[in-house]
């Protein structure tokens, strides 16, 4: 017999069976990729972009770095769990980078907006006193990792927080204004210029294609997710930057795909319930079947409904296991980076949420529980990328990719990388798709971004 069967014996049928709803075939991905793509018609045109759920902004960035930038900038990097402050200096293929991590209060997330700006503008001049660069004027390139409507590179409209952020009165408001504002308050000792607003996803673009030209899709695929690609300004109606150029990065947005109803033939009674306890209800339903933030409790409330029916640990829960947000998503990558057939990090990661002697019979459900959570998020988002590609018509592309989820989780990477190219249209002829994973790209895209838009680059 071999070990593949042994694990299929292992895994109970009513797991099994329970799991199906979140394998995806390649059908209905299919389906996914024809609405995402009617969706992404829809927000390219500004007289549809209201109905629109994908939105697809203009970044204003038309130019993929040349390898010649220089000079010495400063980014801020807003949109996770964290917030860090950037001092990068490029020179030629040069590139040196110091940075610090601040911790972005819960109080601060869903307080009031000033507040965010301020304890970032307090945070910008602690760093740069350190540094010694409080007074230069130094180019700044402000990664703002959520939903901007940009009408210009330095400038951007928030459309809607996004990633259990809710700041009160900064809706509709421009955040590059708003940072201003907040550093003002500080001119006698901080002096910045910011030069450029960005989303992570763009900033991970240009990191990676100041490595490979040939990378013209950036992929983010931790805390959130979305994405953003190279698109011919003829295919963007109404554009309104540099029409010499013929090119612009576009932001999708995709996060918010399926917040009107496009993806309800494919949610479970789980992802229901995710999004009915998130602070966002009814919005970014995609990003709430994809991304880091809520991977780990989508697998918790599997897991709970099999302890429900005695399928699971004897129907014997622990108070953790009951407690919203207690199974972590990197548990996931945890119980998934054991070999086939040893359950080393799944008992630990068991006992961590007060499960002590799980059976192996446990445990290989538990994993295959996981599997079942990942591999759909995996294919969700291989069907994105797939969707850009498709559109882009290029045979050979690099992705660039970025986010806690993708780095950490031992098979994400495989399973896009086998998935994307059996969703390709078949017109595409050998097509040659690489995934690249970015070396920070809210940093160094920053920092590129900030150089084009700056004279500081001489
Ligand atoms: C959310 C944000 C988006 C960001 C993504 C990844 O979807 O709305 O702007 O790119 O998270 O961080």
């Amino acid at each position: 017999m071999k070990i593949e069967d042994l694990r299929i014996q292992e895994i109970s049928r009513e797991v099994r069976d329970g799991c199906q709803e979140l394998n995806l075939p390649d059908s209905v991905l299919r389906q996914c990729m024809d609405k995402l793509r009617a969706q992404i018609d829809l927000g390219l045109n500004p007289d549809t972009r209201d109905k629109s759920t994908v939105k697809c902004f203009n970044t204003y960035v038309q130019d993929l770095p040349t390898g010649k930038e220089k000079g010495q900038f400063l980014a801020l990097d807003l949109g996770g769990t964290n917030f860090r402050v950037l001092l990068i200096t490029l020179n030629g293929r040069h590139f040196d980078m110091q940075s610090k991590i601040y911790v972005v209060p819960k109080a601060i997330m869903i307080g009031p907006g000033e507040d965010l700006f301020d304890h970032i503008a307090s945070c910008l001049e602690s760093f740069t006193l350190e540094h010694r660069v409080a007074n230069k004027n130094l180019p700044l390139g402000f990664t703002f990792s959520f939903p901007l409507n940009q009408v210009g590179l330095k400038n951007g409209i928030l459309t809607r927080w996004t990633k259990g952020f809710n700041c009160a009165g900064t809706v509709g408001r421009d955040v590059v204004e708003m940072l201003n504002a907040a550093v003002e308050k500080r001119k006698n000792t901080l002096k910045i210029d910011v030069v450029a607003v960005l989303n992570d996803t763009t900033g991970t673009l240009m990191s990676c294609a100041w490595k490979n030209h040939n990378c013209k899709v950036g992929v983010i695929l931790g805390t959130g997710s979305n994405a953003c690609y190279v698109e011919k300004i003829q295919n963007v109606i109404g554009f309104d930057g540099d029409k010499t150029k013929p090119y612009v990065i576009i932001n999708t947005e995709w996060g918010a795909f399926g917040d009107n109803g496009e993806l309800e033939f494919i949610r479970t009674p789980y992802d229901k319930e995710i999004d009915k306890n998130s602070v966002n209800p009814g919005k970014q339903l995609h990003e709430k079947m994809i991304s880091g933030m809520y991977l780990g409790e989508l697998a918790r409330l599997l897991l709970v409904k099999f302890v429900k029916d005695k399928i699971l640990f004897g129907g014997q829960a622990s108070p953790a296991l009951l407690e919203r947000e207690k199974f972590l998503t990197e548990y996931i990558s945890s119980i998934e980076s054991d070999p086939r057939g040893v359950f080393k990090q799944c008992r630990n990661v068991l006992s961590k949420i007060g499960i002590s002697d799980p059976t192996d019979q446990d445990c290989s459900n538990v994993r295959y529980i996981c599997e079942s959570v990942s591999r759909r998020a995996a294919h969700l988002a291989s069907a994105g990328v797939a969707t850009l590609l498709n559109k882009m018509e290029i045979p050979s592309v690099t992705v660039g990719v970025d986010g806690s989820l993708y780095r950490y989780h031992p098979h994400f990477h495989n399973l896009m990388y086998e998935k994307i190219p059996e969703l390709l249209d078949p017109r595409i002829e050998n097509p040659t798709i690489n995934l690249m994973l970015s070396e920070d790209g809210s940093g160094r895209g920053a920092a590129l971004i900030a150089a084009s838009g700056s004279e500081h680059n001489v």
